[in-house]
C-alpha cells in the first residue's frame, strides 16, 4: 500500500471511530436531551485544543471488539488556556459501561493528569461495569477508585453526571472533589429503579432516585444542579477560573474597596434573618461568587470569590435558614470544602453570625459530634491563610468551630455590632439571674433588664478584642480592603505541622 493508501485507511477508520455507536445511536441520545461524548468535549474544550488518546484501543473480548474506542473517550486540551485532562463515557458505545480495556484509558489519562498536576474532568454517562466483561470489569474500577484516592489533593478532580450512571460509575464522581449535574438527564444510583422493584418491591423511576434534585438537595451527593448539560459543562468552566493556576498576579487594596452598603446589609436585632449572599458578594471583586452546593444544607454557605484578583473559599453562615446554626450536613459540606481549599492552597475566609449548633434530638441522635468535630478538625488541620470575620453573632462551640482565633485562623476581625459570648444574652441572663428573675414582681421586666445588662457587659467584641481573640474591630464598609491587605500579608504564610503519616479526622 502507498502511503496515501495508508492515510485514506486511517482516515477512514478514525471517521468510524468519531461516528460513536453510529447516527441512530447518536441521534437517540439527541432525542433525550443529551450530547454525544464528542460534542460535550468539544463544548468544554477550547476550539482545536483536544488531543485524544487512545483511540484504537479496544476490548480483548470476543465480539466487543469493533466497539468506537471502547466506550469511552480519553485525552487532554485546554479550557482558557489551561491545561485539562479528561474522559468522556461514550453512551451510545455499548452504554458507555466499562470494560478492562475502557479502565485502563481511564486509569491513563488520570496517570498522566497527575504527572503533570493538572485538573483531570470526568464526563460520566454510564451504565456501570460491564456485564459481559465480568470481574475483570470490577477490577477496573478497582484501579480507577484507587487513582481517585492517590490523586486527592494531588490535582482537582470534577465529575460532570451526563446520563443514568449505576454502580462503579457513581463511585467514581463520589470520590472526586465535585461532582456537576444536569436536570432531567442525569441520574446516580448504585442499583437502579428496576434492581430495587426487584430486591424491595419499592417503586420509583429513575429522576425521583438519583436525579440532580434529590443529589443536590437530599443526599448531599452533587454540588451544582444545571438545567442543562451545557449549562452543567460551563459550570465546569466557571469552577477552573477560580482554581489557582500558575503565578497569579493580585491586585493590592485600593481605596475604591471601601463598600458603603456593607453597613446596611445586615440587621442590628440579631434574631432576624437575612441573606448572607448580599454581604459575601459585595465584598468580592465583580459582586461574584461561585456558590456550592447552593441546595443542600443551605444553612452554611461554601464557594469561590476574589479579592483583589486572588480567590478565597468561604465558609459563611447563612441566618436565612435554621438562622444559620450548625448541623451534621452543615459541617460535611463545610469540612469537605475546607480540605478542598487547604490541599491547593486556596486562602479561607469565614464569615460567622452562628447561633450554635442546632439543638435537637434528631441532630443529636444523628452524630452531631461526631460530624461537628469534622469542622473543628478541617479548620485546625488546615495551613493556607485563615481569615474570619465576625458580622453579628457567634455564639458558644458554633463561634469556636468557625475558624476562631484559637482553632488557628490567622487574623479575626469583628465589626462593632458583633456578639461573642458562651450563648445569646437571653439565654445566659436566664441561667444566671433566674432565681432573681422568677422571685420578682414583674419577671419579663427583670429578665429583660438583666439581659440587657449582659449585653452590654459580655457580648460585645470589645471582650474578646481585649483578650485577643478578635484581632481588630472594624466597620463593614472597610471590610473588603483589610481581607485584600490581610491575604496580600499572609501570601507567603507557612505553618508547620507535626510530622506524621496522617491524621484520623471522624468520618
Ligand atoms: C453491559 C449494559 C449495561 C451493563 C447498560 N448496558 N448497562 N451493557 N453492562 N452494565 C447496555 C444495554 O444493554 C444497552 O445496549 C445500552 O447499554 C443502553 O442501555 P439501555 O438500558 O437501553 O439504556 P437506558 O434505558 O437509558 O438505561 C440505562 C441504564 C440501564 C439505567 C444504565 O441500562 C441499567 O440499569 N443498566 C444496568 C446498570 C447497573 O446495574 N449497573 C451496575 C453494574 S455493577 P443495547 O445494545 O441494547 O443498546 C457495577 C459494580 C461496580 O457497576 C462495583 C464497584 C464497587
Amino acid at each position: 500500500m502507498s502511503m496515501s493508501d495508508h492515510i485514506r485507511n486511517l482516515n477512514e477508520k478514525r471517521s468510524l471511530l468519531t461516528n460513536g455507536g453510529g447516527t441512530v445511536r447518536n441521534s437517540k441520545q439527541h432525542k433525550k436531551g443529551k450530547l454525544t461524548a464528542r460534542e460535550r468535549i468539544t463544548y468544554l474544550l477550547d476550539k482545536d485544543s483536544f488531543s485524544e488518546l487512545h483511540p484504537f484501543a479496544e476490548s480483548r473480548m470476543p465480539g466487543l471488539q469493533s466497539a468506537a474506542g471502547d466506550g469511552v473517550i480519553t485525552g487532554y486540551g485546554t479550557i482558557e488556556g489551561r491545561p485539562v485532562y479528561l474522559f468522556a463515557h461514550d453512551f451510545t458505545v455499548l452504554g458507555g459501561t466499562l470494560g478492562e480495556t475502557h479502565a485502563k484509558k481511564i486509569a491513563a489519562v488520570m496517570d498522566l493528569a497527575a504527572k503533570n498536576k493538572a485538573p483531570m474532568i470526568g464526563l460520566n454517562d454510564s451504565g456501570g461495569a460491564r456485564i459481559q466483561e465480568g470481574v475483570v470489569s470490577l477490577d477496573g474500577y478497582g484501579h480507577i477508585f484507587r487513582r481517585n484516592v492517590l490523586y486527592s489533593g494531588v490535582i482537582p478532580q470534577i465529575s460532570v453526571i451526563l446520563g443514568p450512571c449505576a454502580g462503579g460509575a457513581v463511585y467514581s464522581p463520589a470520590l472526586t472533589d465535585f461532582t456537576f449535574m444536569a436536570e432531567n438527564t442525569s441520574q446516580m444510583f448504585i442499583t437502579g429503579p428496576k434492581v430495587i422493584e426487584h430486591v424491595t418491591g419499592e417503586q420509583i423511576d429513575a429522576e425521583s432516585l438519583g436525579g440532580a434534585g434529590i443529589h443536590n438537595v437530599v443526599s448531599g451527593n452533587a454540588h451544582y444542579s444545571a438545567k442543562t448539560e451545557k449549562e452543567a459543562l460551563s459550570a465546569v468552566k466557571t469552577l477552573l477560573s477560580y482554581l489557582p493556576h500558575g503565578a497569579e498576579t493580585p491586585s493590592p487594596a485600593k481605596k475604591e474597596d471601601a463598600r458603603p452598603l456593607l453597613h446596611t446589609l445586615v440587621p442590628a436585632d440579631s434574631s432576624k434573618p437575612y441573606d448572607v449572599l448580599h454581604v459575601i458578594k459585595e465584598l468580592a471583586d465583580d459582586g461574584t461568587f461561585f456558590d456550592i452546593q447552593p441546595y443542600f444544607a443551605k444553612n452554611i454557605v461554601v464557594g469561590f470569590l476574589k479579592l483583589g484578583r486572588r480567590t478565597a473559599g468561604v465558609v459563611a453562615s447563612q441566618p436565612k435558614h435554621l438562622a444559620g446554626s450548625l448541623t451534621i450536613d452543615a459541617a460535611d459540606k463545610a469540612s469537605r470544602f475546607i480540605r478542598f481549599c487547604d490541599a491547593f492552597h486556596i486562602p479561607l475566609l469565614t464569615i460567622a453570625d452562628v447561633p450554635g449548633f442546632l439543638p435537637g434530638i434528631q441532630q443529636e441522635h444523628g452524630g452531631i459530634i461526631r460530624h461537628g468535630a469534622k469542622l473543628l478538625y478541617a479548620f485546625a488541620e488546615a495551613t493556607v491563610p485563615k481569615v474570619t470575620l465576625i458580622i453579628r453573632k457567634a455564639y458558644g462551640g458554633a463561634y469556636v468551630a468557625m475558624n476562631s482565633k484559637a482553632i488557628g485562623a490567622d487574623l479575626v476581625f469583628a465589626w462593632p455590632n458583633a456578639e461573642i459570648a458562651v450563648m445569646g444574652a437571653e439565654g445566659a441572663a436566664s441561667i444566671l439571674y433566674g432565681k432573681e428573675i422568677k422571685a420578682s414582681d414583674d419577671p419579663e421586666k427583670t429578665k429583660r433588664e438583666k439581659t440587657a445588662i449582659y449585653q452590654k457587659e459580655n457580648s460585645g467584641p470589645y471582650r474578646a478584642a481585649a483578650c485577643g481573640m478578635v484581632d481588630d474591630i472594624i466597620r463593614p464598609e472597610e471590610s473588603r480592603k483589610k481581607l485584600i491587605q490581610a491575604y496580600d500579608m499572609l501570601a507567603h504564610k507557612e505553618e508547620e505541622r507535626p510530622k506524621k503519616k496522617h491524621g484520623n479526622i471522624p468520618l
